[in-house]
Formats: structure tokens, C-alpha cells, sequence
């Protein structure tokens, strides 16, 4: 799908995440979400804090799974993913922070490989992710899953691409601050979302959104998997499908 620009774009995005949770609140259902960080989703997120306080929408039943956290980043650092859900999301609606999942950046290392079974054990649980929101990397990583990801991969823990760190070396104050690692959601529980829609805004997205779109499913371009998910949208910008 294609918009004007990433506000028209993120309200749209909203509208359709509202809808869901409204359905299954009329079921007596909860609505589990697959959530995104990074610059890309905060306007969505935005979105849903003016639909709550407008229009009532209820994020009761609504239950959380974020993709990806650096390790061994605490909850309350500046850069970690717990901070920024907190700060984009949680802290203004009506959320239950019990139903709010974020991978553990704190576990000692033995712990991690047990904790990322259970992550998925959970999602599992609960019936699956109604509705993964994606954004992408430079490198076509989703969540944290970088080039050379499997397609069936698990859940995680990830060590970053070079790419992917310059790229957050601002945030950081410089790259030797960036974390090496991340724990992520695998491929594998995002291909099994009921529904996926990765989100992608700018020029300097326009190659990778391109090659994930229109090049060959491979493993160099983790984005380039859900060509092969059933019910995908890649929404974007003007000048983000400017190569498409
Ligand atoms: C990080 C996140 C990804 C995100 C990507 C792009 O690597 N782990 O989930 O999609 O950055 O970030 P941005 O939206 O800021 O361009």
C-alpha cells in the first residue's frame, strides 16, 4: 500500500490495528500484537494514544509482544526498547503493564536460551500474533534478525551486523556504545502472524524495500521472507517506493 506520506500512511496503519482490537473486544476476545520500535512505527503509535483519548478506544484486552531488545540493555537505559514503549505507547493508555512482553536485555547469558523458548511458548498460548508490526533495517533485517537469518529461525539472541550499529551509533553517542547483541523475535513466529505489516518511510529506505519486494526470497534480505507470508502489506511513502 502505498501513501502520500507517513502520517497519511501511520492513521491508516492505526485504523486498522483499532479495528482489530474493537473486533475482538465485541467477541470478549483479547487482540495480541506483535509491536516494533525504532522511528519508523511512532507515528502509529501516536495514532493509537489519539484514538484512545478521542475516541475511548480500550487497550483492555489487548496483549503485547515487542520483537527485539538490545543486550544487555536494563529497562530503564536511555536506548533500551522497554523505555521506548513505555515512553511511545504504554505510559498513555489504558494498557495492563502485566500484558506487555518485551524480551529480558538483563538475563545472564545461560538464561537466554530458556527464556526465548518461553517467549514463543507464550505467543503460542495465547493462539498465535493477530498482527505483526514490522519495521525494516538498511540491511533488510526485521526485528533483530539480520542478513544470514533462517527462515525458520526462533527466537534469539542475535549478534548485530556492522550496518546495523553504525546506524544506531548516534542514538548511542558513538559506535563503540552500540550493543553487540539483541535478543529478537525469529522469523519463524513472525512468518506464523496472522497478519504482517511492515512499515517503511524515506529515500534511504528505497533500495532495501525494493530488493525485499521485487528480488529473490533469500536469506541476505530478511525482509524478503514475507513475500511468502499469506496476508503481508508493505506500506510506505512516495519516496520510499520511489524504486519499486
Ligand atoms: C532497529 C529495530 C528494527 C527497526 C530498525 C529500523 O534495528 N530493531 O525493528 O525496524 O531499527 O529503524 P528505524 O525505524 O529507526 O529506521
Amino acid at each position: 500500500a502505498l501513501y502520500a506520506s507517513a502520517d497519511e500512511a501511520s492513521r491508516a496503519v492505526a485504523e486498522e490495528i483499532a479495528a482489530l482490537i474493537r473486533q475482538k473486544q465485541s467477541e470478549g476476545a483479547s487482540a495480541v500484537l506483535g509491536l516494533a520500535t525504532g522511528s519508523t512505527p511512532k507515528k502509529v503509535y501516536a495514532e493509537l494514544i489519539r484514538m484512545h483519548r478521542q475516541e475511548g478506544l480500550s487497550f483492555r484486552n489487548v496483549i503485547t509482544f515487542n520483537l527485539d531488545e538490545y543486550y544487555s540493555l536494563g529497562p530503564d537505559a536511555l536506548q533500551s526498547y522497554h523505555r521506548f514503549m513505555r515512553e511511545q505507547l504504554f505510559d498513555q493508555i489504558d494498557i495492563d503493564p502485566a500484558h506487555c512482553h518485551i524480551p529480558d536485555g538483563t538475563l545472564p547469558i545461560q538464561e537466554v536460551y530458556q527464556f526465548c523458548l518461553q517467549y514463543e511458548q507464550h505467543i503460542r498460548e495465547l493462539g498465535g500474533l493477530d498482527f505483526q508490526l514490522l519495521g525494516i533495517g538498511r540491511n533488510g533485517h526485521i526485528g533483530f534478525n539480520e542478513p544470514g537469518s533462517h527462515v525458520n529461525s526462533h527466537t534469539r539472541l542475535m549478534t548485530l551486523d556492522q550496518t546495523t550499529r553504525a546506524d544506531a551509533a548516534t542514538e548511542f553517542g558513538g559506535l563503540a556504545n552500540v550493543p553487540r547483541k539483541a535478543i529478537t523475535l525469529g522469523i519463524r513466529a513472525i512468518m506464523q502472524a496472522k497478519r504482517v505489516v511492515l512499515l517503511a518511510w524515506g529515500e534511504h529506505k528505497a533500495a532495501i524495500v525494493q530488493q525485499a519486494v521485487e528480488g529473490p526470497v533469500t536469506e541476505s534480505v530478511p525482509a524478503s521472507y514475507l513475500q511468502g507470508h499469506t496476508n503481508v502489506a508493505f506500506v510506505l511513502d512516495v519516496s520510499c517506493a520511489a524504486s519499486l
